[in-house]
């Protein structure tokens, strides 16, 4: 039997390779231990587009996955001999970019003999408050998966789900945009503005100049009994507003600056506010929705404690430290008044946030402990590209 937990020393080295976008990356782990972990970035090819291109993108991948592979093996001074398994992003992703990854895994394995392990990208954003640093202790935070349920925020460009996980392996999506992804309105903004591409960590330095107030764009789906989230209204919202300033010639630095601010609270105060109901919902398997007021007229001994132990942020946009300050704000609130006390834990190292293939191998790590490998026959084939696959 396949022990689901196993020590350290005995780990697994594996490969993973993730291409899903516009980022071509190899990672080492051994187990949770990230041992390299390179990213190859193509922001500077679709910088002039405001967007990934997908033929560019799949062209940068073929250039560049080699090289990333051979370092990544390089750092983390191992031989082909001691890779144990290679694991590689199947999906979701933009279907041109991960046939590179996906091709390079299966002639890497067939060369080397060696298992294929298929990833599913945004589990990998789920837990990726989950690697550990090489080098680190990580006694007290490789328990972090005997703490559950926890819920996960996976908020990126492509994504922006809220994941309850109550065992590695099993997930219950609670909510998700329903339109654009949180770092996708943050981009599309950013191209209206000149800002290049990805515009989120600009916009987060521009907020930080920004004065509150100046601007205020409209809350979204907060009418709505459910735990959705939804961003395309506010991009509508901004662009009015954009060429309106352009019109009456008042889109100077300053007015970047408070829109940048307006547009990352509105953003982030969706989020809280859907993190705050979840929070409140007594019996998340029966989704119960308090209305907006719920907290406001709630006794203490009204509150049934969450069932949630954790939260995990993850995705490009948990790079954002007002994004972290927020919900660590609501989480303070909420032990206040419920007496529970709920951390979040987010990556290790920014570079964890954005796409990398370290939380590939992350994944891979549990997958190959359950004994879960690809199959590639005429029956099954795990290693299809899968560009619409879900959690
Ligand atoms: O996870 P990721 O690299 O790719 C996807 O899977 O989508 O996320 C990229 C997204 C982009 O939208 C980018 O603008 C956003 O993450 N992002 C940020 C920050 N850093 C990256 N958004 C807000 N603040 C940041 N510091
Ligand atoms: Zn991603």
């Amino acid at each position: 039997m396949v022990k689901e937990k196993f020590r350290l020393e005995t780990m697994p080295k594996i490969l993973a390779i993730d291409t899903s976008c516009d980022d071509s990356s190899a990672a080492i782990v051994e187990g949770k231990v990230v041992l390299s972990n390179i990213v190859a970035s193509q922001n500077q090819i679709h910088k002039k587009y405001g967007g990934v291109f997908p033929t560019l993108a799949k062209q940068a991948h073929k250039e560049n996955i080699d090289p990333a592979i051979n370092l990544a093996m390089k750092q983390a001074k191992v031989s082909w001999m001691e890779i144990d398994a290679i694991a590689v992003t199947v999906g979701p992703g933009l279907a041109p970019a991960l046939e590179v990854g996906i091709e390079k895994a299966k002639e890497l394995a067939f060369k080397y003999g060696k298992k294929l392990i298929a990833v599913n990208h945004i589990e990998a954003h789920a837990l990726s408050p989950l690697a550990l640093a090489n080098g680190e202790n990580g006694e007290k935070k490789s328990e972090l998966e005997k703490n559950l349920p926890a819920l996960a925020l996976v908020i990126s460009g492509g994504h922006s789900e809220f994941i309850l996980i109550d065992k590695i392996g099993h997930y219950q999506k609670l909510g998700q945009t329903i339109d654009d992804a949180a770092g996708e309105c943050l981009d599309k903004v950013g191209r209206l503005l000149n800002l290049g591409y990805p515009a989120g960590p600009l916009m987060e330095k521009f907020a930080k100049k920004g004065h509150l107030s100046k601007f205020t764009f409209p809350k979204a789906m907060t009418s709505q009994a459910n735990f959705d989230l939804s961003f395309s209204g506010l991009k509508t919202s901004a662009r009015n507003l954009i060429a309106d300033l352009e019109k009456k010639k008042k889109l100077d630095k300053q007015a970047i600056y408070d829109l940048a601010l307006a547009l990352q609270e509105a953003v982030f105060e969706q989020i809280i506010y859907k993190l705050e109901r979840i929070l409140f919902s007594p019996d998340l398997s029966k989704h119960l929705y308090p209305d907006r007021n719920f907290m406001k007229h709630l006794d203490k001994d009204q509150i049934i404690p969450s069932e949630i132990e954790q939260i995990w942020l993850g995705g490009g946009v948990a790079a954002n430290t007002n994004l972290r300050s927020k919900i660590r704000k609501l989480l303070r609130k909420y032990q206040q008044l419920s007496g529970k006390r709920i951390e979040l834990k987010v990556p290790y190292s920014k570079k964890l946030c954005g796409d990398n293939a370290a939380m590939i191998g992350l994944v891979a790590s549990f997958k190959f402990a359950r004994g879960e490998f690809a199959k590639d026959d005429a029956k099954k084939n795990d290693l299809d590209r899968k560009p619409n696959l879900g959690i």
